[in-house]
């Protein structure tokens, strides 16, 4: 398959430096775009949020948003993508290794490829299981950058627990999951974490927003607790391409019916019409 490298879309190949403060530092920022049938799905709102990320740690992007989306969608073709994913990263560039900004004239490097990936109808329509961890995070979560250990570390308590993802704490408040973001349902009403700087704000999270506006179900950005979101009706967590996955049971609590929600399932029913 191809890569784009910069500018210039080639074969797959190893051609990042040692010493690219993205390996060495996690310093750089990146997205994952969904493509269904061949088409990106909002990809201007994730080059927006690739644009604020890059604000907002200083680094400077080579190319404009305009020259990103071009390049990405030329990828796309290249590798004849049906079903599957974008994954896109600029870091601050090679330099030798010292912990300050390299000089101006160290280019941040932007590398893309895509993935192909089965759509996740199954899990979606069925729900799964999710596992509780304590938020280690630091507090500018709401940027999209490279350091992803506490990310890593939890996701991975989730697949040894049999679970999707691991929901994550910061004492009694319920921030996100691990790589994704989540909302409960409680008397018809649904409630997600406020966007601010100890969540990512997603680009499905949004457009469920922007959605339940138009179907007239409420949604408070607010937080919410741990025994919140036990007790809550309905769970489910939203990503780039896994969509909406309904939880049925949190460690050992089962959530509601332990079956999708009527909401879930009714605002599930709204995203996939974006792409159906
Ligand atoms: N993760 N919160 C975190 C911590 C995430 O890593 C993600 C996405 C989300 C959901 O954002 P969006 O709806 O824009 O995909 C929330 C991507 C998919 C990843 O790292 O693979």
């Amino acid at each position: 398959t191809k890569m784009l490298f910069n500018d210039q879309i080639m074969e797959r190949g190893n051609l990042i430096d040692i010493e690219d403060r993205g390996y060495q530092f996690g310093d750089g920022i990146y997205e994952v775009i969904g493509v269904y049938d061949g088409k990106p799905l909002m990809m201007d709102e994730h080059l927006e949020r690739l644009e604020r990320s890059a604000r907002e740690v200083q680094l400077k992007l080579p190319d404009s948003i305009s020259v990103l989306k071009r390049n990405l969608e030329e990828l796309v073709a290249a590798n004849q993508l049906n079903e599957g994913i974008i994954y896109m990263q600029v870091s601050r560039g090679a330099a030798q290794r010292w912990h300050e900004f390299p000089g101006l004239d160290v280019t941040p490097v932007t590398v893309a490829y895509t993935r192909e990936e089965e759509r996740m109808t199954e899990v979606e329509n069925q729900g799964a299981n999710a596992v509780l961890t304590e938020d280690i995070r630091w507090l500018r979560c709401d940027i999209k950058t490279l350091n992803l250990l506490p990310n890593v570390m939890a996701k991975q308590k989730a697949v040894e627990n049999n679970a999707v993802e691991a929901i994550l704490h910061r004492g009694d408040t319920v921030t996100e999951a691990s790589a994704s973001n989540v909302f409960i349902v409680k008397d018809g009403e649904l409630y997600t974490h406020p966007a601010n700087n100890f969540i990512l704000n997603g680009i499905t999270r949004r457009k469920i927003i922007q959605l339940c506006d138009e179907l007239n179900i409420k949604v408070n950005e607010e937080t919410f607790t741990v025994n919140e979101l036990l007790s809550a009706d309905e769970v489910f967590v939203t990503a780039t391409k896994s969509d909406i996955i309904p939880i049925l049971k949190i460690d050992d609590q089962t959530i509601g019916t332990g079956s999708p929600g009527d909401i879930t399932k009714k605002v599930l029913q709204e995203f996939r019409s974006l792409y159906q």
